[in-house]
């Protein structure tokens, strides 16, 4: 089914240039345009879209306004602002409302790439209200006592980048969210960022401390003590599934770039179940029933009772968030890297042999089945 888009800006001339840019995606997108914010939710209360790009500036309501609006109104709607950069606070707002920034003009390539990875990140989730829970979540949990040294670091009048960067580093929910904002277009840094050392200090200090304090980007308000883990242990082990990650990746010779990625894919892998935690809980009750009465892994039972797993939950929610393809897909796949159509080695293999490493490192006989036929695939299932 053709996925549905729906462009709004007030100056007719660049919903014209649009137009024309995007005609050549017109047999896999069905394209509309608005003028005007509520002209938009007119349009969309009459018929449903996949996507809505808004530009910032609109007079009336303007492009914040009305993201928010479709936030509340169309949960499950992907939405992308539009931004000349001018107006950095305002830009700054839209990172817990937009799940992707553009600048303007914006080139066709960017938006038509943008926009795929958009509708690629749907695809890997059908379930309509859990799209609608998703497409929700602006921020993770983080760990009170980080949470509380990032704020102090950012407020003191020393407060050093370095240090900074170290305390996000040990947090998976900070990490994830600050890549996000370092990832949009808004800021302009080419290429794609994983390193968090990077991240900040291509951040500054300044937009760094709006981001914590003003913004409050990061957040301590969610539990953090679930039915079935502590967010402390599961952020332990996420750092330990990163660090054996970045050793593979060291050792088979990656470019550094791929080795921080590995990292960071190795310290998201499991995201996804803090998202089942925080927003499903009775749910994962009855999968930890299910896998002490049955003794199958986690994500068997995930499938079988909320019908998806942790991998794809956290995979969508990370793809939403703007991060590379590489890593959403090694999030996705981590339990099963034999599904994915990617039959190189890279960070997906790098991070299912890291979780199942580390499941083993503390006996965990759950969760650390190897998938054999892909790695005999890959030719490496006899390495030591
Ligand atoms: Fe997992
Ligand atoms: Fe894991």
């Amino acid at each position: 089914m053709k996925k549905r888009i729906l462009f709004v800006d007030d100056e007719p001339e660049v919903l014209l240039s649009m137009r024309r840019m995007l005609r050549s995606m017109r047999s896999q997108w069905e394209i509309d345009f608005a003028g005007s914010g509520q002209d938009a939710l007119r349009t969309m209360a009459g018929k449903p879209c996949d996507v809505v790009a808004a530009d910032m500036r609109m007079p009336g309501m303007d492009g914040l306004r009305l993201l928010e609006r479709v936030r509340e109104l169309h949960p499950g709607v992907v939405r992308i602002i539009l931004s000349d950069h001018s107006d950095k606070d305002a830009a700054l707002k839209a990172v817990g409302l937009a799940h992707y920034f553009l600048s303007k003009p914006c080139e066709a390539g960017k938006l038509k790439i943008t926009i795929t990875h958009a509708c690629g990140m749907r695809a890997l989730l059908t379930d309509e209200p859990l799209i609608n829970l998703i497409s929700r979540i602006d921020s993770l949990p983080s760990l009170p006592s980080l949470y509380q040294e990032v704020v102090e670091e950012a407020q003191s009048q020393n407060g050093s980048l370095a240090k900074v960067g170290d305390i996000i580093s040990k947090d998976v929910g900070m990490s994830a969210k600050l890549l996000q904002v370092v990832n949009s277009a808004f800021f302009g840094f080419p290429g794609q960022v994983s390193s968090i050392m990077r991240a900040v200090n291509l951040l500054g200090l300044e937009n760094i401390k709006a981001l914590i304090l003003s913004l409050k980007i990061f957040t301590s308000s969610h539990p953090t003590n679930f039915h079935c883990y502590s967010l402390s242990s599961l952020w332990s082990h996420s750092i330990s599934v990163g660090m054996i990650a970045r050793s593979i990746a060291t050792q088979e010779g990656f470019s550094q770039n791929l080795i921080d990625e590995a990292f960071m894919a190795g310290m998201l892998h499991d995201v996804g179940k803090v998202v089942l935690m925080d927003k499903l809980p009775e749910e994962c009750l009855k999968i930890s029933e299910l896998v002490k009465s049955s003794g199958c892994q986690l994500w068997e039972a995930e499938q079988k009772i909320s019908g998806t797993t942790h991998a794809q939950l956290g995979a969508y929610l990370m793809g939403m968030w703007g991060l590379s393809e590489s890593v959403v897909e090694a999030i996705a796949f981590h339990h099963c890297p034999g599904k994915s159509t990617n039959e190189s080695f890279g960070t997906l293999t790098v991070i299912h042999l890291a979780n199942s490493m580390e499941h083993r490192g503390r006996n965990a006989k759950k969760n650390n089945r190897l998938d054999v036929d892909y790695l005999k695939k890959l030719g490496i299932s006899d390495r030591r």
